[in-house]
Formats: structure tokens, sequence, C-alpha cells
């Protein structure tokens, strides 16, 4: 088929967006594609999530009910394990994990496992864009070469192929895939024309760049810039403390400042898939060309220390009231990486459940996100802990509590009437009425 009935096939409406990958990415991408009209069909391993969009379940907890209940009565979406229905899709979206793995190198096994299985039912004109976090070269140098091996075709004449960095921020009530902006890099001229056009229906703007491997190093771009200047208010927060300063309002002062600044958080850690993995992607790949990282190594390591200072801000806080963290009860409440969604993975909170109970402490956790802990890769000794009622019986029962995550519809208050100590680590407790020594900022 050629380029001008393809995007005629777009214009129309008629032009399938096939999506490998139905998790926090590719759900809403999906949703997003149906919601401009476009046909969408997604395929995933996992047959429980496949059986959710049928049947109309939400999974992902921010996204609610009424997109699942649309996607699963729509004539215009399907989910499916089948993959041999990739070729009734005319574009295929990959996106799938991109962790690391035990030596922190990039595990590229879900990217290479998808492109081996699209290269074995490829078809002429297909279009197969990379969405998956990556190293700059992923797209041109190993996918490519896995998909013309596998499928006997060329990209740039039989196929085309680009790389379209996922920039969705989960839970972000400003923000939803459709409004943010599109990079697209891709390989040649007309891949670049299609997977604009096919965008251009659903996304606010797409971005064109040069190639495949500018559009990739711009997603690490991003995430090494937020990586460094949240280790930055880190730092600036261990040393603020010392001086008797309290960073927040540094923070919120200095955010007064309308160009030149742009606010930061503090935390307990980095976590979710994205921080504290995808720069060191590109750590790994500037040893190619003989560079070390030392931005990013830096902010690494800062930010990997911050559960054990919550931990020494923590002991010290018990001290004050005469008691040890070994034998204490400790409750954390939040184990999402973030506020107000469920994603869990690469939480802090699991690091300080690891670093409380290597002192003898008891550790609880309160998470109306998350009731009960699934196993995770990392720490599988949680799994199956579940999360403690919200009363002031429960509550009041612990030693301390420490904020490790500011979810939204927590009552703060009720926590300030219920707990004699608690180590916020978010400043959630800022401006509610407390007593002198009640909460320790970490
Ligand atoms: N979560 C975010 O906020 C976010 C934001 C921007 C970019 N990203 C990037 O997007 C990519 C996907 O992340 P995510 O958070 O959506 O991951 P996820 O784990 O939520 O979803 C990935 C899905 O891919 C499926 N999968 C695994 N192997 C597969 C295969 N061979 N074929 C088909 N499906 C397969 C899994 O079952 C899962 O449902 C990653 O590269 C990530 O870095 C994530």
């Amino acid at each position: 088929m050629s380029l001008e009935k393809q995007l005629e096939r777009i214009e129309k409406r008629e032009y399938k967006v096939g999506i490998l990958g139905l998790g926090y990415v590719g759900l809403p991408l999906m949703w997003t594609f149906h919601d401009a009209n476009m046909p969408v069909i997604g395929f995933d391993v996992d047959q429980e999530k496949v059986d959710c969009i049928k049947s109309g379940t939400p999974y992902i907890k921010h996204l609610g009910e009424e997109m699942m209940s649309v996607l699963s009565s729509s004539d215009k979406c399907e989910a499916t394990t089948d993959f041999s229905r990739m070729t009734e899709a005319d574009s295929l979206l990959m996106c799938v994990p991109t962790p690391l793995d035990h030596h922190r190198e990039p595990d590229m096994k879900y990217v290479t496992q998808t492109a081996e299985t699209i290269s074995k039912y490829l078809r002429e004109g297909q279009l197969v864009i990379l969405e998956s976090t990556t190293y700059p070269g992923t797209t041109e140098d190993l996918i490519i070469p896995i998909l013309e091996k596998g499928s006997g075709l060329k990209a740039g004449e039989d196929f085309y192929v680009a790389y379209s960095p996922e920039r969705e921020d989960p839970g972000n009530p400003d923000f939803n895939t459709a409004k943010i902006p599109k990079v697209v890099g891709a390989h040649g001229e007309d891949a670049l024309k299609l997977a604009c056009a096919m965008y251009d229906t659903a996304i606010v703007q797409t971005v064109p760049v040069s190639d495949c491997k500018t559009a990739e190093a711009v997603k690490l771009t991003e995430n090494i810039f937020r990586s460094i200047n949240i280790a930055l208010v880190n730092e600036l927060k261990v040393i603020y403390h010392a001086m008797g300063i309290d960073v927040h309002e540094v923070l919120d002062a200095a955010s007064t400042k309308p160009f030149g600044f742009m606010k930061f958080t503090p935390g307990p850690g980095l976590g979710g898939h994205c921080i504290p993995i995808d720069p060191f992607y590109l750590t790994w790949k500037a040893r190619e060309v003989e560079h070390p990282t030392r931005f990013i190594e830096l902010a690494g390591e800062i930010n990997t220390d911050m559960p054990r200072y919550v931990m020494r801000r923590t002991l010290e806080a018990l001290n004050t009231q005469k008691k040890a963290l070994n034998g204490s009860n400790v409750l954390l409440i939040g184990l999402s990486y973030k506020p107000d969604v469920d994603d869990d993975r690469e939480s802090p909170t699991y690091k300080l459940f690891e670093l409380f109970r290597s002192m003898g402490a008891e550790i609880s956790y309160y998470d109306p996100y998350v009731p009960k802990i699934k196993e995770t890769r990392e720490y599988p000794q949680f799994a199956g802990m579940q999360s403690v009622d919200w009363n002031e019986e429960t509550v009041s029962g612990f030693d301390v509590v420490v904020i490790s995550t500011n979810h939204t519809d927590i009552e703060y208050g009720e926590l300030a009437k219920w707990s004699d100590l608690i180590v916020d680590t978010r400043n959630a407790m800022n401006g509610l009425p407390v007593k002198e020594g009640q909460v320790v900022k970490a």
C-alpha cells in the first residue's frame, strides 16, 4: 500500500493502531487513540489484563472505571493475547518494560522478545514504533535487525520504523496522553510522515526530530534532568536541616522567581519504573564512547542514600522519646512511589521496610491504593502484607508513623490527632496544628 493510501486511511480513521503491552503506558495510549475515533487492537502476554479490558474491569486505579467500561463495550477496540492477529493492524506500537538487570544494566529482553514476535507476522506497509524508554541506538541497531531477520523484509523499503518516547505522567490531573506533545524520530522521511500523521489524530502536537536516536536521547535527557534535580534538592534538604533551615520553605520562596528556577521536591528516595532506572541506560551506553556519566552517578548515589537518611531521622525522633528503633512498631504511610497512583514499582517505601526491619522494628503500612502487596521481583519477602485500617485505635498503636508517600485523600489532620510521633518525608503535615516535637521532617 502506498504512503498516500496509508495517509488517506489515517485521515478517514480506518487505520488500525496495534498496541503491544497494555500497562501504565499502553492502556492510556489505547484509550487516547480510541477517543480519537481510531480503531485499536491491544496485545499483551498477560491474559488477566486482556480479560479486564474485555470485561471492563479496572486494573490501573487512577485511570478510572469509565475508561474501562467504554473500551470494553466499543466495537472499535479489542484486546487479545493472540499475536497472530498483528497482521490486522496498520501500526504496531511497542510499550513493554525496559528495566535494569541485577547488574544495573539495561534488560532488553521484553523489547527483543516483542520485536521477535512482530517479525513473525510483519507484513509490507506496517509501521513499527518503539515507545519504551531506552538508550540511543536501540531502534536502529537492535530492533530493525531483529525485524528484518525474522520477516525477510527491509526497513524503509517494505515497512516503516520509528521511535516515539512515552511521556505519560500517571495520576497527573492536568496532563493525559492526548495533551502531552509527542516527540517522533523515524527511520527515513516516509516513516516520519506516517508516524506523525498517526499521532496527530489523537495527540495535541507531534515534535519531529532528525532520527530515532535523537528521539531516544530526548526521553533519557528528560528523566536524567529530573533525577539530577531531585538529587540536588535532597542534598540541600540534608544540609539545610543541619543549619536549622526548612528546605520546603526555601523551595516555596525560591519558586516565586518567575524565571530561571524550577521547583523540585525532596523525598524519601526515588521510585517508579522511570527515574531510578532510565538514567543508567545512558550510563551503560556512554561506556561505548568512553565517557563516564558523572552527574548521573552522583545523583544516583544521593537519591539512593535517602531511605537511610529517613531511617537516621526516625532513630533520632524515637530517641527524643527515649525509645529505640529496635522493638518499635513503625507504620509507613504510602506504598506507591508517588501520590494518588497504585504503582509500587521501585518504591522507596520497600527500602524503608527493609532498613527498619534490619534494625529490629516491626513494620506495617497504610495505603488505600495498595491494599495488599503483590509478589515483586525485588522484594518477594513483603508479598501478602496488607494495609492496616485507618482508624484511631490502629494508628495510635504505633510508636512512630513515617509518611513516605503523600496521597491527597489521606486525612493528615486525623493523623495529627492520633499519632504522637510523625516522621514526614513529604511535608504533608505542613500547616496543620501539631504539638512541639510531634512532627519531624526527613
Ligand atoms: N509508567 C510510566 O509512567 C512510564 C512513563 C513513560 C515511559 N514509560 C516507559 O514505557 C515502557 C512501558 O512501561 P509501563 O509502565 O507501561 O510498563 P508496565 O509493566 O505497566 O506494562 C508493560 C506491559 O507489557 C506487557 N508485556 C511484557 N512483555 C510483552 C510482550 N512480549 N508482548 C506484549 N506485551 C508484553 C506486560 O504484561 C505489561 O502489561 C517502559 O519502557 C517505561 O520505561 C513508563
